[in-house]
């Protein structure tokens, strides 16, 4: 563990600053998904959570959980028995989940924590999610996190990452192209996923901005 930690501290020196700070605009954001999805957020999150494979009693964890959206949503679906933990680096975004989820009367904990360093067991989960996430990681940062994913899960436990990939040129929704997103491509992360302990590495599109998914279970 301390070894990794030493990796983990080493890559960020390698790509300038240390991990980013996440997202730091709650209600800006919440605002943007709403309208980048046509006041059809609700229906944007169920087919990202078919995809996870979510059924009653399962433990999931949400890295980058950002504004709760989504785990507040997987909740219902892991019902009755199954729990839902939330991570994401910026308080802001952290604090905003916390009164999503108490207003909605769930006890969803939200934690601060850095996805290359996640602060639970080996195997705790059954399934991790990454939705739009991983493309704000830093390259030199993505296998830790992806290697912190393959060890919260157990052997057979289900990874599901949403983010955008493809040639920028094909890509159709506006905002797909922009900044860090039209620089990422989610499909580059097969290689580094069998690397950190995945397999049986599935892709396909969305109907929803643009982005893809890559669904992988742990071997
Ligand atoms: C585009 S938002 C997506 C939020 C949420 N998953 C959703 O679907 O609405 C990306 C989130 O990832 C968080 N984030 C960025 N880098 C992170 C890291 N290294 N570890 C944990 N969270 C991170 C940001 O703070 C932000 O909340």
């Amino acid at each position: 563990m301390h070894h990794l930690r030493s990796e983990i501290r080493a890559a960020g020196a390698a790509v300038g600053p240390e991990a980013n700070k996440g997202i730091g605009f709650p209600r800006l954001y919440d605002l943007l998904v709403l309208m980048l999805t046509r006041g059809r957020d609700r229906a944007y999150r169920e087919a990202l959570l078919d995809l996870a494979g979510l059924a009653p009693g399962f433990q999931l964890l949400d890295v980058g959980c950002g504004t709760g959206t989504q785990a507040i949503s997987a909740w219902r679906r892991v019902q009755p028995g199954g729990s839902v933990v939330g991570v994401d680096v910026s308080e802001k975004m952290l604090a905003a989940a916390r009164r999503k989820a108490n207003r909605a009367g769930l006890e969803i904990p939200f934690h601060h924590a850095d996805a290359a360093s996640l602060p639970f067991e080996n195997g705790r989960f059954d399934v991790v999610t990454f939705t739009t996430v991983l493309h704000m990681v830093p390259e030199a940062r993505r296998g830790f996190c992806l290697r912190e994913a393959a060890r919260v899960l157990p052997p057979g436990g289900r990874l599901l990452l949403i983010d955008y990939a493809g040639p920028v040129s094909e890509r159709g929704h506006m905002s797909a192209k922009h900044g860090l997103h039209g620089q990422f491509d989610l499909h580059r992360l097969r290689e580094p996923l069998a690397g950190a302990g995945f397999e049986r590495i599935e892709d396909g599109p969305l109907n929803w901005l643009s982005l893809h998914y890559l669904r992988a279970v742990r071997s």
